[in-house]
């Protein structure tokens, strides 16, 4: 850059008062915040993190308490500097911090009147910025209060330990300011909902051998592994490394089981409020602690095929720059050489993926198996047919006189022609996994088994084959049981005759 001469200076401090209420909307959430407040205790090498919500009273309050290493008088009092450090500066691997800006930009997001009280070698040191305050003496100074005993939560601290207590809580009433229970509905409301993020943002701190606890109002949190990797039907991927020279990238891709595999509440669990097609993509972790996730960063796109798949990114906080970490600890950027080899990781899963939808399509409509529909791919367009020479409809069409046999079969196709393709994609972009083969009745099961037996039987197939065929196509597959039974008497009857 060109030097050019600068022989006068002005002061621009900013003012205390317009710079501090510009710190409040830098995006955060309520789950985000709390999650950047954890981060410190964390990284204060806190075991127990209580969150500790008073909703009900006349002046509410958030508070986080942790058994952290807390921080003496002078320590704190350089905490609650915003900017306390410079986002430039190396930091220690544990470290989940950057810009010395969280436990001030977090807490204004959701309060004007932040009180940190911390306890450190026996001594506890109080400190409150207060918006308030601020706004009326605009300038640059923290409360010290000399007696902390009143403050509210101050009794769970224990021998060594930081709370953060947010009180004035502006942004939390959803317009309530009055109304103390309708406040009360909306702050829980909101608290509820952090839950399952604090869950999964954690979740390897809280599966550590020794694990960090969570309590929310006295309830121990459960992790919340978005991988499922206790569940055995879960496929890893072998582990990948990146060598680059601020860190390693190392990268994971999962299989998620099938829902069959897993019980409704796990599935429902780690799909979360979006759902399983949104929940796909990359995982990314700084310092084991989950940034982001759900999202392909744009390589392609979120789809049915894929709706199983999760990757996890690890990276360590050297990396921030080139991550283009966000204060919030929520966004993040992929850098060009990372992207090429994701891209790569991502061609991987969908061979992967197709490979196995093929397998399992083929199965429904494999000859061998009497497919009740047939599946046509010609010019570019995929068709559903009812296959009319499925011995259930055959065998039924014999039976009719030769008149009423031809509005039998023009009523089939019917069924095929009206299949209803647009809801079923709406369905299939949604929720894909609720949509099942409608039941069939006693009655109509025992016809399609007979028939289909009859046949089989008839091509001389051995009885456990024709279990093996029978077992992969609907109806018989989500009848299975009835199934199974009306097969067993089927043959009974048959060896009686
Ligand atoms: N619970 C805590 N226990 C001990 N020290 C803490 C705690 N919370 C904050 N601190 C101290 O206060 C400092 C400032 O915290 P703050 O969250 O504002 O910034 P940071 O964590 O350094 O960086 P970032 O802005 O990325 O979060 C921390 O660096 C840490 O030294
Ligand atoms: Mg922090």
């Amino acid at each position: 850059m060109q030097e050019i001469g600068v022989s006068r200076r002005a002061d621009a401090t900013p003012h205390a008062a317009a710079l501090i209420e510009g710190l409040r909307d830098i995006g955060y959430s309520l789950e985000t915040a709390i999650s950047d407040i954890i981060d410190n205790s964390i990284t204060a090498g806190a075991r127990r993190i209580q969150i500790i919500t008073e909703t009900f009273a006349e002046e509410p309050h958030i508070a986080v308490v942790d058994d952290g290493d807390g921080m003496s008088e002078e320590e704190l009092i350089a905490a609650m500097r915003p900017g306390s450090r410079n986002p430039l500066a190396t930091r220690d691997e544990p470290d989940l911090g950057r810009f010395g800006l969280g436990l001030k930009s977090a807490s204004f997001s959701q309060c004007r009147r932040l009180t940190v009280v911390s306890r450190k070698g026996g001594r506890t040191s109080t400190a409150v910025w207060d918006l308030d305050d601020v706004a009326e003496r605009n300038e640059w100074a923290v409360q010290l209060p000399d007696d902390a005993s009143a403050i509210p939560e101050v009794d769970k601290l224990g021998e060594s330990g930081t709370l953060v207590l947010w009180q004035k809580l502006d942004r939390l009433t959803g317009g309530f300011t009055h109304n103390a229970a309708k406040r009360a509905e909306v702050i829980n409301q909101r608290i509820a909902e952090t839950e399952r993020h604090l869950r999964l943002v954690f979740h390897r701190f809280m599966e550590d051998s020794k694990p960090l606890r969570i309590l929310l109002n006295g309830r121990l949190l459960r992790p919340l592994d978005p991988f499922a990797q206790k569940n055995p039907a879960t496929i890893p991927d072998p582990e990948e490394k990146l060598t680059l020279i601020r860190g390693d990238v190392e990268i994971q891709s999962f299989t998620l089981p099938h829902h069959r595999q897993m019980s409704k509440t796990d599935w429902e669990d780690i799909a979360g409020p979006e759902g399983h097609l949104k929940s796909q993509g990359f995982y990314l972790y700084r310092g084991r602690r989950l940034i982001l996730h759900g999202t392909w960063f744009g390589l392609c796109r979120q789809s049915e095929l894929t709706k199983l798949s999760r990757v996890r990114i690890d990276i360590p906080n050297s990396m921030d720059a080139d991550w283009k970490i966000d204060v919030k600890k929520s966004s993040a950027q992929l850098p060009p050489i990372v992207r090429d080899r994701l891209r790569k990781v991502i061609e991987r899963i969908q061979d992967g993926s197709k490979r196995i939808y093929r397998k399992r399509g083929q199965k429904l409509v494999d000859h061998e198996r009497l497919p009740m529909w047939h599946r046509i791919q010609a010019d570019g367009q995929i068709r559903y047919r009812p296959n009319t020479d499925h011995p259930a409809f055959a065998d039924f069409a014999e039976s009719l006189p030769p008149d009423l046999r031809r509005g039998f079969f023009n009523c089939i196709a019917l069924v095929g022609a009206s299949l209803p393709v647009e809801t079923l994609h709406a369905d299939m972009a949604g929720t894909a996994e609720q949509i099942v083969p409608d039941r069939v009745d006693e009655d109509t099961l025992v016809q399609a088994v007979q028939s289909t037996l009859t046949v089989l039987m008839g091509a001389r197939k051995d009885i456990r084959e024709i279990m093996a065929l029978m077992k992969d196509v609907d109806p018989f597959r989500s009848a299975w049981e009835d199934t199974q039974r009306i097969i067993a008497s089927t043959i009974e009857a048959k060896e009686q005759q």
